[in-house]
């Protein structure tokens, strides 16, 4: 038996969920592994691939600045005819909720390919929050045939929706496969950050957010940053120009607050590592900074992943001037409250979600 899987990456996050999976099926020997860059992202994306040694087989280089959501889905469906009719893979993989995956389950569906869905099930029952994202993820998760679920909430939300129990494997989420591998390297931030002052890491790029509520989470920085001389804050901006240049105009030019180019992902991991607290929209961050032991304010109103805020480690702050600054202030001041978010859980995954997905592969094409 030799199958080839064609697993498909686009932005930042996808490399870095899809990396584990891509790295363990490498070892199976019944796998021929392709894998597929539409480079939705293109340096955001790079960095990741050198970091876990994965090299492309093919790269759509769609990326180009700031452009609509239709053209990029239509020139995705248009490239993707052809990979698709050059490969011919017994099954593809995604990871995610992106552009990228919506428009590859969908040209999936045309070509007659089955779809395995890494990071399945997540919803928050809104379309309009996070949007594009909970259509992109409806969309894949009706068009899949393995839908690997990282929690039973999602696998719970999948059932609702009536995917059948048979096509769902909970695996946990492969983010924490990926923190796991690179916590045995040597992780600098890269950017000095004064030793006897906290940090507070700040990340931001929802579309949902744009405008209004972009500049409202960008006052509370502000003020936060004003109000706190004796705290660092560090922000890496991302590069749509709809964050970055609202992030430059509201916080250029104080004096402890850094503004900085995307970090890499070893770098970022130092960084979340080094904060004291966490301010972010990031989905991938949500889980990430639970397991790394540190309290996060999520800069939205609603979030698909719920498990953390259930247990007290994660708030929703949304893109509120008021509760970000309350919230933000509160943490800084009083330490009991502080503890009591800053406790190590991890109820996103083991660390083990890549072999179970790859398993749950091996089983099938083995029949
Ligand atoms: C995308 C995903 C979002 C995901 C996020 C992770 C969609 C619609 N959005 O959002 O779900 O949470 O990635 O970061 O799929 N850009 C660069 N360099 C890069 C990457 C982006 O300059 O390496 C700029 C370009 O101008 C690009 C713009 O950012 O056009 C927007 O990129 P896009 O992938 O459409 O959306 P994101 O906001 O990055
Ligand atoms: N990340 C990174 N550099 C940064 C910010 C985030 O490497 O400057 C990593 C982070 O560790 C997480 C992922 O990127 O694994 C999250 O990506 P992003 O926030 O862009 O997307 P989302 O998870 O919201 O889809």
């Amino acid at each position: 038996m030799n199958k080839s899987i064609l697993c498909v990456i686009g932005t930042r996050p996808e490399a870095i969920k899809m990396a584990p999976v891509i790295l363990a099926l490498q070892k199976e020997p019944w796998a021929n592994v392709r894998v597929l860059a539409t480079a939705q992202h293109r340096h955001m994306l790079d960095q990741v691939n050198q970091f876990f040694g994965i090299e492309p087989a093919i790269d759509l280089d769609i990326m180009r600045p700031n452009q609509a959501l239709t053209t990029l889905t239509a020139r995705l469906l248009l490239d993707l005819d052809d990979v698709l009719e050059a490969e011919k893979p017994d099954a593809v993989l995604v990871q995610g909720d992106t552009t990228t995956v919506m428009a590859v389950a969908l040209a999936c569906f045309y070509h007659r390919i089955p779809i395995g869905h890494v990071e399945a099930g997540l919803r928050t029952w809104d379309m309009q929050n996070p949007f594009p994202e909970e259509a992109n993820r409806v969309i894949a998760g009706i068009l899949a045939k393995w839908h690997f679920a990282p929690t039973e909430g999602s696998r719970q939300n999948l059932l609702k929706e009536g995917i059948a129990d048979t096509e769902i494997l909970v695996t946990g989420n492969t983010v924490i496969d990926a923190l796991l591998m690179s916590a045995a390297k040597e992780l600098e931030i890269g950017i000095e950050i004064p030793p006897d002052k906290r940090l507070v890491l700040v990340t931001s790029h929802r579309r949902e957010n744009f405008g209004e509520p972009f500049r409202n989470i960008c006052r509370a920085l502000r003020t936060l940053a004003e109000n706190n001389p004796g705290v660092q804050f560090l922000y890496p901006v991302h590069p749509n120009p709809n964050i970055k240049n609202v992030a430059h105009e509201f916080l250029s030019g104080l004096p402890n607050f850094i503004l900085c180019e995307p970090l890499d992902y070893a770098p970022f991991i130092a960084a979340m590592k080094r904060s004291y607290i966490i301010l972010t929209d990031s989905g991938g961050v949500q889980e990430e900074a639970p397991a790394l032991g540190k309290p996060v304010l999520v800069l939205r109103d609603e979030t698909e992943r719920p498990e953390a805020v259930e247990q007290g480690v994660v708030k929703l702050v949304g893109p509120n001037y008021e509760r970000i600054v309350e919230e933000a202030q509160r943490l800084l001041d009083d330490e009991s409250a502080y503890r009591a978010m800053a406790r190590g859980v991890s109820p996103y995954g083991d660390g083990r979600a890549a072999g179970r997905i790859v398993q749950a592969l091996r089983q099938h094409f083995a029949q």
